[in-house]
């Protein structure tokens, strides 16, 4: 089973590339889905076909699903969110207020992240296509699995311990309802698993990869290489660029003006994304709606039937790694593109801190680098290396660790002994 997801900024043509490469996978006999993790719904328009809730089949072997979030939010947080607007009721927020605050901003990409896992877990599908939000959000919403994981796992068992602890204190003050019930954490331990879950699939390079859409314009670009760094950092693997909309040479003035510069941003663009490959799609004549035009499009990307493989296994690199180092340690983690100013690194208790200008990761050390002392890191322009010396308090002598060198199922790199799955 294959993932491929589909960013870029707003209009670049992330929705008219994802469905053209579903229709060719569905066109070389996978069985494929078609999704969106858009609110905004446009595959049904790019498809010019109706969509529901329920994956409708809408070319042979190619299904194509819009998520019904609001169905999910009622059933996913019903509980949670009772609770919230009990709170804030009491607290003195009015009813329909309290409701309105309590619909969390980008719940709706969450719940649409979360129907990607169940939907890829089901085995009906050989490869999913989604076909994701602008950029910043498709970021937040990668990022937050991770983030939600890390907090969950590390204030919330204490929160809940404290809660049982109350609860009978409270009740005998007759305000027992002032503390969260048992199925408000149980509402979240859900939420953990089920992220956890979607990090583990969509942060796996063998499963999951994603492709950069841009158009050949310098701010476009700019932000495509800030995207790809933050990507990176993530944990998540890009196999493919695509340069949309080339204007085709002509013979006017305008035109060859246009042509010109936009030759200058590919060159510009081929060289910062060296070593990843940069499929360019014509600007055609009109917009490529329906399944004609679509296929015409995965054609120019994909070559004509049966063409490249639109969803090669493992093509991107490995973006994280631990290797010994005599009886040392070093951590490496890709960040292609990241300016060095804004890279930083610093071991807090268990975890380690990486971030990159505004984004941030904060990564779970395998149990032999937790057992390390951090002995210095640099970062040469491509990667981070971070080195760890076993501390000689938490060693026993003669005994020397060694990791496995690969990376972990939730894009955290495994060590020997690693207890912590
Ligand atoms: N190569 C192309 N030539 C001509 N028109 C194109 C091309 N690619 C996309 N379009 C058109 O450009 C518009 C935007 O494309 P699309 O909807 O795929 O972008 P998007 O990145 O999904 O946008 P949004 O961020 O709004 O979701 C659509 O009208 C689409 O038909
Ligand atoms: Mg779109």
């Amino acid at each position: 089973m294959r993932i491929v997801l589909f960013t870029g900024k707003g209009g670049v043509g992330k929705t008219t590339t994802a469905s053209a490469t579903a229709l060719r996978l569905a066109d070389r006999g996978l069985k494929t889905l078609l999704l969106s993790t858009d609110v905004a719904h446009s595959l049904a328009d790019a498809l010019d076909v109706t969509l529901s809730d329920e994956p409708t089949e809408i070319a042979p072997s190619l299904w194509a699903v819009q998520i019904d979030t609001q169905g999910r939010f009622e059933a996913a947080w019903r509980d949670v969110q009772a609770f919230l607007v009990d709170m804030l009721a009491r607290g003195g927020v009015d009813p329909i207020t309290a409701d309105e605050l309590t619909v969390l901003p980008g719940v709706d990409e969450v719940l649409a992240l979360l129907a990607v896992r169940d939907l890829a877990v089901t085995g009906n599908w050989d490869a999913l296509v989604v076909d994701c939000a602008p950029t910043a959000e498709t970021l937040r919403l990668l990022a937050l699995p991770e983030a939600l994981t890390w907090y969950l796992q590390r204030v919330f068992p204490a929160q809940r311990r404290i809660a049982k602890g109350m609860r009978p204190i409270a009740s005998l003050l007759g305000r027992g309802d002032a503390i969260p019930p048992d199925s408000l954490f149980d509402a979240l331990l859900r939420l953990n698993n089920e992220l956890a879950a979607v990090r583990e699939l969509l942060g796996d390079p063998t499963v999951t990869s994603v492709r950069l859409v841009l158009t050949p314009e310098a701010v476009v670009a700019a932000e495509a290489r800030r995207t790809f760094t933050a990507l990176a950092l993530y944990g998540y693997s890009v196999d493919l660029v695509v340069a949309n909309r080339v204007f085709p040479a002509g013979d006017d003035e305008w035109r060859q003006g246009w042509a010109r510069a936009q030759q200058t941003q590919l060159a510009a663009i081929r060289e910062s994304f060296a070593g990843l490959p940069v499929t360019e799609l014509p600007y055609r004549a009109a917009e490529p709606i329906g399944a004609a035009a679509l296929r015409e499009v995965a054609a120019s990307l994909y070559g004509e039937l049966p063409g490249a493989d639109p969803a090669p296994v493992g093509a991107g690199p490995a973006l994280l790694s631990v290797d010994a180092d005599g009886p040392n340690f070093v951590l490496r983690m890709a960040l292609p593109l990241a300016e060095r100013a804004s890279v930083d690194a610093a071991r807090a208790g268990d975890d380690l801190v990486v971030s990159v200008g505004a984004n941030r990761r904060v990564l779970s050390l395998p149990s032999v680098l937790r057992r390390c002392i951090v002995d210095g890191g640099e970062f040469d322009g491509r990667e981070l290396r971070v080195r760890f010396r076993p501390d000689p308090d938490l060693w026993p002598a003669g005994v020397t660790p060694r990791p496995r060198p690969r990376p972990g199922p939730r894009g955290r790199p495994e060590g020997a002994g690693d207890d912590d799955a």
